[in-house]
């Protein structure tokens, strides 16, 4: 199953990180998903994160630089 949603985290290390460019980056890669800022994730350290349902489990992705890091595809 793919998620139809997920969030970017923009806790303060996240942003350092570069967290904003990812989120513009992630919504133009994939257009049709819904893509938003979130709050802090709680793996401050390993970010950019992204959190997003995958097979009805929520899952926190690490070290986020594109689409490219993220389990599924459009
Ligand atoms: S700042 Fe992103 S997980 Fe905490």
């Amino acid at each position: 199953m793919q998620p139809c949603s997920f969030s970017v985290c923009h806790g303060k290390d996240c942003k350092s990180r570069r967290s904003k460019n990812l989120l513009l980056k992630l919504q133009e890669e994939l257009p049709k998903w819904s893509i938003e800022e979130g709050e802090c994730l709680g793996e401050c350290g390993m970010g950019p994160n992204v959190e997003a349902e995958v097979d009805g489990r929520m899952r926190i992705f690490n070290y986020v630089k594109s689409k490219d890091d993220l389990p599924f595809t459009e």
